[in-house]
């Protein structure tokens, strides 16, 4: 199988295509491009007789201190104005890439070959790269979107049992959030983690084209696209207080379930929708794929994950913003008073849920 489509952005549309080998094809047609490469790619690519400029996929290298050397190296390789820019990896390096290819004398065009599942079921569309600058993640970026996005499901074949997973769940969310089609046909496919390529060719479109119609109707992140964030501030805060020992997108599975949790302890509404029941049972068992989480857990500094809660940017001085869900079972944005008894109760939310996977 085989599936392409176009994502309109306010730069021009970009096209994605999905399909085992796509990658391969592609270097062998390939001339006056730099590559961008995670380094875990060295060995094939030295295989393969392509020369790349190899990078560590860390936090660290998503900075504006990383940057000079990688722009530097660029120059050496003669990249100018007509040059293309190819990035092979994940979320950092594509970050990375679509950072410098849009300052890089103004604006290089780049292809972006996703590397990880995550990568490949939503990061890849939306446009956005980001940097950390100090402590502060993602505090700096630019919207840039490649001129097209290569998928080639074979690439994930070697990732580890929690990217996998992490991938999975970031997959589940869009489709929740997009609604009851889109969550229906990933909870059919029978996620498992063993499948095929085929499975998860079928799994990445149906999650793409969930994301494509957030971005397309939002580019800017101002209305509907804020609700992907759905797990995102619980779940930034979890990532970053195990010090990026939880993997982003379980992470994110946690931080729904921290979402839910306060949701179901608020007095307002006893019983979680149908669907969201459902999302809550699957994100259990993703969770339960990992073990290895549960020591990282038991030592999470509970105060220390709600600190990072309220520095999150999309709090306003007054109220938390958070995704939560309404009585349909629909992610919605709330504004919630920040006082002392619902601190409280976000620290309960927190503990409740992380109690489960903690040993
Ligand atoms: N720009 C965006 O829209 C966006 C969206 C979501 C996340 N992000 C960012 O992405 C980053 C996380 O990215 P990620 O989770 O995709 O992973 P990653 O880039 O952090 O890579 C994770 C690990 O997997 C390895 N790896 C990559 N591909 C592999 C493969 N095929 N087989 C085996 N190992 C492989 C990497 O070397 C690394 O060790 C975060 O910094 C996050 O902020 C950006
Ligand atoms: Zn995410």
């Amino acid at each position: 199988m085989s599936a392409s489509f176009e994502v309109l952005s306010s730069t021009g549309s970009y096209s994605v295509m999905i399909e085992s080998g796509v990658f391969l094809r592609y270097l062998r047609e390939m001339s006056n491009a730099v590559i961008l490469s995670d380094s875990f790619f060295a060995p094939a690519l030295a295989a393969a007789g392509v020369s790349a400029t190899f990078i560590e996929a860390t936090e660290n290298i998503k900075s504006l201190e990383a940057s000079p050397k990688i722009i530097e190296n660029m120059r050496r390789l003669g990249a100018n104005r007509r040059t293309e820019l190819v990035a092979l990896g994940g979320g950092i390096i594509q970050d990375v890439s679509a950072f410098i290819a849009s300052i890089y004398m103004r604006g290089l065009k780049w292809t972006y070959v996703p590397t990880t599942l995550l990568a490949m079921v939503d990061s890849c569309i939306g446009g956005k790269s980001s940097i950390n600058v100090g402590s502060y993640k993602n505090l700096v970026g630019t919207f840039h979107p490649p001129v097209r996005v290569l998928i080639d499901p074979e690439l994930a074949q070697t990732l580890p049992i929690d990217q996998r997973v992490s991938g999975m769940i970031e997959a589940v969310k869009i489709c929740f959030c997009r609604g009851a089609e889109a969550f229906d046909r990933h909870l059919s496919h029978l996620p498992e983690l063993e499948t095929n390529t085929v499975d998860l060719e079928e799994i990445i479109l149906n999650s793409l084209l969930a994301k494509k119609w957030f971005i397309e109707i939002d580019e800017f992140d101002k209305n509907e696209r804020l609700l992907l964030n759905f797990g995102h501030t619980f779940g930034h805060a979890i990532e970053g207080a195990s010090h990026y020992a939880v993997s982003h997108g379980i992470a994110v599975g946690l931080g729904i379930l921290c979402a839910l949790a306060f949701e179901e302890g608020r007095s307002i509404r006893c019983q979680l929708a149908p669907r969201v029941q459902r999302l809550a049972t699957h994100l259990d068992e993703m969770i339960r794929k990992v073990p290895e989480i549960a020591g990282v857990l038991a030592d999470l500094d509970l105060d220390e994950v709600l600190v990072r809660f309220e520095s999150d940017k999309k709090h306003g001085s007054e109220r938390f913003t958070l995704i939560l869900v309404n009585e349909h079972g629909e992610p919605v944005i709330r504004q919630i008073e920040k006082c002392a008894a619902i601190k409280s109760e976000l620290k309960q939310a927190v503990h409740t849920t992380l109690v489960r996977y903690a040993r």
